[in-house]
């Protein structure tokens, strides 16, 4: 396995690129699978989770080739003869879900594993099925399987309401109604920019989408979509994190330079709550600058669907609040379980207790290099942000997390004055050897 080991209290200063959206890609790649012919996908991120779903997609004989070096993605589904996925694939990544309904729409037949819960808690799909099944889908379940059919090859169309509103479910539903017979819509559905991006290219294929980045989505199905090359947007997670990392992190008073970025998708409610940690920072046409504050004003925040505060932005700002000039709450009302970075950034001598969905962190607290291990995504880059203002070392383990969703990360904050290795390890060596036992 690998870890990063990272030299702590080096300030950060320059400029950090932003890659292309992890999870916009992955709604994009789903639906080129809708295609009449071959397409092109550029600004596609250099990640596992891209790796894993162009797996998914070719065991269905999809044609798919990814160059990580010009983040172009080419796609031709006129190959595609399997309507399945299997668990091997579907296990390592929830969103290969998304072939229940991108296969329901391309053939109406589809044979795609169940995913199991995930790091943070169960993650039901029942929207997903319930919303297909509304749309005329006849779902049975085989071996762990979700086995779905269409009568006649299409489905017909329907009404659903999202209870909780719902990107993935919303995803799955969109690429069943855009080739279904008949009119569809979608109540409280996702309206995140991911949602919105995907809707775009979905009507560049000629889908007829009608509500798009509002909660009610009406669809008009179409019979065949036809192919059309398209540029993914920046990862707002990732600006996300990298704008609290050079609050945090940068050097007092400098200007830390954010590219390829796009902060209106980050949503009111952490534009406001950074602007409020007396954080100044301001934005063009593909960037956004910060002003690496003396100190950060402690904010109390809430997660919530988009514009909300993104829940996968939670971790990070849990540990800026450790650096805060006070005490702070945070509550997370999406996952309300995912705090499995609190008892590792403990371990760097943060001081924060979790009760139900909230947590109150210490402020002022200077933090210590220690061992820790990611445990899911954005946990991991928390323990990264935290290690980056620690004293001394400290060694990130497991970072395959990390590598799902952050490319080049090291390479990205080395750039910007971090000290950071990457190193392999032997998950099972004894304690003198780095792990933990
Ligand atoms: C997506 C993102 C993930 C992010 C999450 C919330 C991708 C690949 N992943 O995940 O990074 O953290 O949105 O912004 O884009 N729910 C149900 N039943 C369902 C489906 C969802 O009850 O069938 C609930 C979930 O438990 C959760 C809420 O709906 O409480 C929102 O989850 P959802 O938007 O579906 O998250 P994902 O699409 O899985």
């Amino acid at each position: 396995m690998e870890k990063l080991v990272i030299e702590g209290g080096s300030r950060l200063g320059g400029e950090i690129s932003v890659s292309g959206s992890k999870n916009t890609a992955l709604t994009l790649m789903s639906a080129a699978l809708l295609a009449d012919g071959p397409m092109k996908l550029s600004n596609i991120p250099a990640l596992r989770d891209i790796n894993t779903f162009a797996q998914v997609i070719g065991f269905t004989g999809a044609e798919i080739r990814y160059d990580p070096i010009t983040h172009e993605l080419e796609m031709d589904p006129s190959s595609l003869t399997r309507f399945e996925a299997p668990y091997e694939l579907v296990k390592k990544m929830r969103a290969s879900f998304y072939m229940l309904g991108a296969l329901l729409g391309k053939g109406g037949a589809a044979r795609v594993s169940l995913p199991g819960g995930c790091a943070w808690g169960p993650r039901p799909v029942d929207l997903h099925l319930r919303g297909l099944e509304a749309l005329g889908a006849e779902i049975k379940f085989e071996h762990g399987n979700v086995v779905a059919h269409a009568l006649g090859g299409r489905l017909r169309g329907g009404v659903f309401r999202f209870e909780p509103s719902s990107v993935g479910a919303t995803v799955n539903l969109l690429l069943a109604a855009v080739t279904a017979k008949g009119y569809s819509r979608l109540e409280n559905a996702a309206c995140e920019p991911d949602v919105v991006v995907f809707c775009e290219l979905l009507t560049a294929m000629g889908a007829k989408i009608g509500g798009i980045g509002t909660h009610t989505l009406e669809v008009e199905g179409v019979p065949m979509l036809r192919a059309a090359d398209f540029t993914n947007c920046p990862d707002r997670i990732e600006l996300g994190t990298f704008m609290l990392t050079a609050a945090m992190a940068g050097k007092s008073g400098e200007v830390l330079r954010m590219t390829g970025a796009e902060p209106k998708h980050l949503g009111d409610a952490f534009l406001t709550a950074f602007t409020q940690t007396g954080t100044p920072f301001s934005w063009g046409t593909n960037f956004v600058e910060v002003v690496v504050p003396e100190k950060i004003q402690p904010v109390n925040v809430e997660t919530g669907i988009y514009p909300g505060f993104p829940t996968d932005l939670q971790a990070q700002w849990t540990v800026m609040m450790t650096q805060a000039d006070g005490n702070s709450k945070l509550r997370d009302t999406v996952y309300t379980d995912r705090f499995k970075h609190i008892p590792e950034l403990m371990r760097m001598g943060a001081n924060a207790i979790v009760v139900g969905n909230e947590v109150v962190i210490q402020g002022n607290t200077a933090l210590q290099g220690a061992h820790v291990m990611s445990t899911d995504l954005r946990a991991s880059v928390s323990l990264v942000m935290g290690a980056l203002v620690a004293e001394g070392e400290t060694h990130v383990h497991r970072i395959y997390h990390l590598d799902r969703g952050y490319e080049d990360i090291e390479g990205k904050l080395t750039r910007a004055g971090a000290v950071i290795r990457r190193e392999k390890y032997d998950e099972w060596a004894g304690p003198d050897e780095g792990n933990e036992g």
